[in-house]
C-alpha cells in the first residue's frame, strides 16, 4: 500500500509515511543525534516493525534516513522490536527484539538481537545474542522484549522486559564483555508489576533512575489514568546482586499520550512516543499515525524526575499580562511566569468554538481536550478519560513558570519539572491563544522555532 503524507508536526518526530511508535536505540554518534523509531512505513496501522531513522544537529531540525533495521531474517522475521543504541569500538551496535511470530500465543517467540554499522547509516545484523537458553526457567519466551544495553564498570549491562509464565511483567538484567555473549544476572525486582506485562525498561546510571511501562495497569487513587503507564523509579542497581534498590517512584507524563520513553545513551535526555495504545489516531487521514515527544532535559531533583523542554527556538514576543492576553499561535513554545497565582485559565488553539483549554483547580492544572477539535477515544472509562480531561500537580512555589510546547498536533506543558503531553487535532483555523490571569504580576514570552529547510 503507497501512502502520501499531506500534513505533519512542523517540529515532531513522524514517520516519512504511515505508522511510527516506539523511539528505539536513541544515541549521538558522529558528531550528530540519532532517533530510530519503530515503524510500519506502508500503513497507518501498526505492522511488521522497522526501525526507521532520523539525524538531528539541533534535536529539534530532524532529518529522515533510509531505515536501519527491516524484518524478514529467520532472528526477526516478523518484525525488528525496540531497543537500544551503544557505540562501541568506533561503530555503532543496536540491541533489538527480533519477533518471530510462528502460530501466535505461548508459540511466539522474543529473541535479543544485535546489529552494528560503521557510518551509522546501513547496519549488519548479527542475529541472536540472547536467546530462549538465556531466560531462566519460568519466565514466558513469547513476552521477553526492548533491551536497553549500557556500558559501566568494565562490562556491558542489559536490561530487558519479560512476563512470568504464571505471572506478569519483570525486568532482567545481563551482562557481557562483548555485546555477542550475555549472561543472566538476576530479576531486577524480583516481584511481579501491576500491570499485565512491562514494557521498554530503561536505565541512566548517571541520574540514578530506571524507567519503566507497564501495559493495563490499575489505576492507583486515579493518579494514571492512561490504560498503559511510563514510570520513573529513582534508585539505582546494585551490580554485584543485580538487584535494584528503589527509594522512590511516580509517572514519567501527566498527558493522554506519552509511552515507551527513553533516554538518549550517555546523555540525559529523554524522548518518548507521543501516542498511546488503543486509541483512534485522527491523522492517519493526512499519511502518518505517531509522533516522539519533543526532547527533555531530565535531571533528578528532590527525589523525582525532572523534565524540561528542549527546543531550538528564539524570542519573539514578550509581554506583560494584566488581567488578559491574547496571541496567535499554533507552533512556538511559550512561558508564562506568575508571582503569586491565584488563578489561570489559558484556551490553545482556539477558534472561538474548539479550544485546548488549560485551568487551575485546588493545586492542580487541569487540562482539557474535550472540546479541541477532532474526537479521540480509548477504552479508559473513568470519568475524567471520558470527559477529555488529565491533572498535574501544580507548584506551591511563590513563582511559577508554566512552559507549554505547541506543534501542529500537539501540546506539551511542563511546569517545576513535571510534564503533560496530549495529542490534538485542532480545526485549521484554530489558531488563538487567550490567557486570563490573577496574580501580583504575570510576565509572557513567546519564542518561535527555528525550523530550518
Ligand atoms: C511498546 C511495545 C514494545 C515492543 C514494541 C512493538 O510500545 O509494545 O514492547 O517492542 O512496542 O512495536
Amino acid at each position: 500500500m503507497t501512502i502520501i503524507k499531506t500534513k505533519q508536526p512542523a517540529f515532531h518526530i513522524t514517520g516519512e509515511t504511515g505508522w511510527i511508535n516506539d523511539p528505539n536505540g536513541l544515541i549521538f554518534y558522529n558528531g550528530q543525534y540519532h532517533a530510530f523509531f519503530q515503524h510500519y512505513p506502508y500503513d497507518t496501522k501498526w505492522g511488521p516493525m522497522h526501525w526507521g531513522h532520523v539525524v538531528s544537529d539541533d534535536l529539534t531540525n530532524w532529518k529522515y534516513l533510509p531505515f536501519a533495521l527491516k524484518p524478514g531474517d529467520e532472528c526477526d522475521k516478523n518484525g525488528c522490536f525496540s531497543g537500544s543504541a551503544i557505540v562501541y569500538n568506533g561503530k555503532l551496535w543496536l540491541m533489538y527484539t527480533g519477533f518471530i511470530e510462528n502460530q501466535g500465543g505461548e508459540s511466539i517467540r522474543q529473541v535479543q538481537c544485535l546489529a552494528e554499522s560503521a557510518d551509522g547509516i546501513t547496519f549488519k545484523k548479527h542475529g541472536i545474542v540472547i536467546g530462549e537458553e538465556l531466560l531462566p526457567s519460568g519466565y514466558a519466551p513469547c513476552d521477553f522484549r526492548d533491551p536497553k544495553v549500557w556500558f559501566f564498570n568494565d562490562f556491558f549491562w542489559c536490561v530487558i522486559a519479560v512476563r512470568k509464565i504464571e505471572g506478569r511483567g519483570r525486568i532482567l538484567l545481563y551482562k557481557s564483555k562483548d555485546l555477542l555473549h550475555w549472561d543472566f544476572v538476576n530479576d531486577l525486582f524480583g516481584e511481579d508489576s501491576k500491570g499485565t506485562m512491562i514494557e521498554c525498561p530503561d536505565y541512566n546510571e548517571e541520574l540514578g533512575y530506571l524507567l519503566s511501562c507497564e501495559q493495563f495497569q490499575p489505576s492507583e487513587n486515579g493518579i494514571h489514568l492512561n490504560v498503559h503507564t511510563s514510570r520513573w523509579h529513582i534508585g539505582k542497581i546494585d551490580y554485584s546482586t543485580g538487584k535494584f534498590n528503589e527509594v522512590n517512584r511516580g509517572i514519567v507524563d501527566y498527558g493522554f499520550d506519552m509511552y515507551a520513553p527513553q533516554t538518549v545513551a550517555g546523555k540525559n535526555v529523554l524522548i518518548g512516543w507521543l501516542n498511546m495504545w488503543d486509541r483512534n489516531v485522527p491523522s492517519e487521514k493526512y499519511g502518518f499515525a505517531g509522533m516522539l515527544t519533543i526532547p527533555r532535559s531530565v535531571s533528578v531533583k528532590d527525589g523525582r524526575l525532572y523534565q524540561e523542554p528542549i527546543v531550538n527556538c528564539e524570542k519573539a514576543v514578550k509581554a506583560e499580562v494584566k488581567d488578559r492576553l491574547c496571541d496567535r499561535l499554533t507552533k512556538g513554545v511559550i512561558t508564562v511566569k506568575v508571582t503569586n497565582l491565584k488563578d489561570i485559565n489559558i484556551k490553545m488553539r482556539s477558534n472561538g468554538v474548539n479550544y485546548t483549554y488549560l485551568t487551575l483547580k485546588d493545586g492542580e492544572w487541569v487540562f482539557d481536550r474535550s472540546n479541541s477539535g477532532e474526537a479521540i477515544t480509548g477504552v479508559e472509562k473513568d470519568l475524567d478519560s471520558l470527559n477529555g480531561i488529565r491533572r498535574m500537580p501544580c507548584s506551591n512555589n511563590r513563582e511559577i513558570t508554566l512552559t507549554i510546547v505547541m506543534d501542529e498536533f500537539s501540546v506539551e506543558i511542563f511546569e517545576d519539572g513535571r510534564a503533560l503531553s496530549s495529542t490534538i487535532y485542532p480545526p485549521a483555523d484554530a489558531d488563538r491563544l487567550e490567557i486570563a490571569v490573577k496574580a501580583d504580576s504575570c510576565i509572557y514570552e513567546r519564542a518561535n522555532v527555528i525550523l530550518k529547510a
